[in-house]
């Protein structure tokens, strides 16, 4: 898509020298801390497209990033964000020219290169997306990394003969990104959801987003033994440790789980049983590094026919300023955010 001369105009507004506003993670002694910093593009890491930032978003990552609860970044100081959407000032491909609407997610900015959180951002030509036709700036960023990895895990279970027939997916996690998005493309695209939670309370915004079932994740008896009563037809996991072994137990023959989280705990104990008598796939989601045609794919998919229809209503219906990050990053680590935070960053955009 691109966008009209004036906006391309006013993007391009910007040298090596002109300062903007940036959340930059520094390291001070053992610890990380976040601060907002005046910086220029020539304080940006290497990278062949210049973007000027419209919207970005926080992910469970950004947030470990941002209150340094989490070892996610390589080298300080370092723009937080790993997803953005904007508009191109410059290139230096011929696949990209000013003006051209983009999105970046989970490509390693914000972690290996600098990320989202500033005015602008430079980023590896092989990380640029061009926003696909049916999604605007916002609604790529109520997507993001998150909205992609529900899709990544729509698509391997899908690709691994996950039908509605062998029964009800069971999504933990059903109230943060991923898992909100992931009830809405689920039951979408055809199957019967149960949303396992921890938040009492959010009865109605799941029921909204199609859950058929919700479960208070504190009353699940787990059990111990290697095979459970098998209950679910598969399962979306962002939670890792006790709850992605209870899932382990509990999938019927032939069952995928798309393990995509360690909200939890980044433990697995669990035995083979499941895999040998059940077989049961325990499916890897891994949304960073994948084959470009993949990513760009599954962004046609939810750019149209799996594009959640609870996107903007229910999952992400409110903005946040770039000044609002470091608040909103601690509700997320806290377990008390619900769906997604766009953040509007470039407000001329
Ligand atoms: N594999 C990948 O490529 C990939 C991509 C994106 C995200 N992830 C991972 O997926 C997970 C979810 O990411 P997100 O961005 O959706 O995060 P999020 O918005 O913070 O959602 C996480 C949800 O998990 C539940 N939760 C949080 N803390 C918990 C705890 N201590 N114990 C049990 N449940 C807890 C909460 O849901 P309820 O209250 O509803 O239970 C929370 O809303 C994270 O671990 C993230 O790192 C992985």
């Amino acid at each position: 898509m691109f966008y009209s001369a004036g906006i391309s105009a006013r993007v391009m507004m910007t040298d090596l020298n002109t300062p903007f506003k940036a959340l930059r993670v520094h390291q001070v002694e053992k610890t990380t801390v976040a601060r907002f910093d005046e910086i220029t593009l020539a304080d940006l890491s290497a990278g062949q497209v210049v973007i000027r930032v419209a919207y970005s978003c926080v992910n469970y990552k950004d947030a470990l990033a941002v209150t340094g609860k989490g070892k996610i970044m390589r080298g300080f100081p370092k723009v937080a964000g790993i997803d953005l959407s904007g508009i191109v000032v410059s290139s230096e491909v011929p696949d990209y020219a000013p003006g051209d609407a983009v999105l970046v997610t989970g490509s390693n900015i914000g972690e290996i290169t600098d990320g989202a959180y500033a005015e602008y951002a430079r980023v590896p030509a092989e990380a640029v997306v061009p926003l696909p036709a049916g999604l605007n700036l916002r609604e790529a960023m109520a997507l993001g990394t998150a909205g992609f990895t529900a899709a990544l895990a729509l698509r391997r279970m899908l690709d691994n003969h996950q039908t509605p027939e062998l029964g009800t997916i069971a999504i933990t996690g059903a109230t943060g990104g991923v898992g909100a998005i992931a009830v809405n493309l689920f039951k979408q695209t055809g199957f019967q959801v149960a949303a396992i939670t921890g938040k009492p309370g959010s009865e109605d915004f799941l029921r909204k987003l199609g859950a058929d079932e919700i479960i208070d994740r504190k009353t699940l008896d787990l059990g111990s033994k290697p095979l459970e009563t098998a209950r679910w037809g598969g399962a979306v996991d962002n939670l890792g440790g006790e709850t992605l072994a209870y899932l382990t137990r509990t999938v019927r023959p032939w069952g995928n789980i798309g393990a995509i989280g360690l909200a939890q705990s980044p433990t697995l104990n669990t035995t083979v049983i499941p895999f040998i008598l059940r077989g049961v796939s325990l499916l890897g989601i891994y949304s960073i590094d994948l084959p470009r045609s993949w990513r760009l794919g599954l962004w046609q998919r939810l750019a149209s026919d799996w594009k959640p229809s609870g996107l903007t209503s229910l999952i992400a219906p409110h903005t946040i300023s770039l000044e609002e990050i470091p608040a909103h990053c601690e509700k997320l680590i806290a377990g008390q955010a619900k769906g997604r935070a766009v953040v509007r960053i470039g407000t001329d955009l």
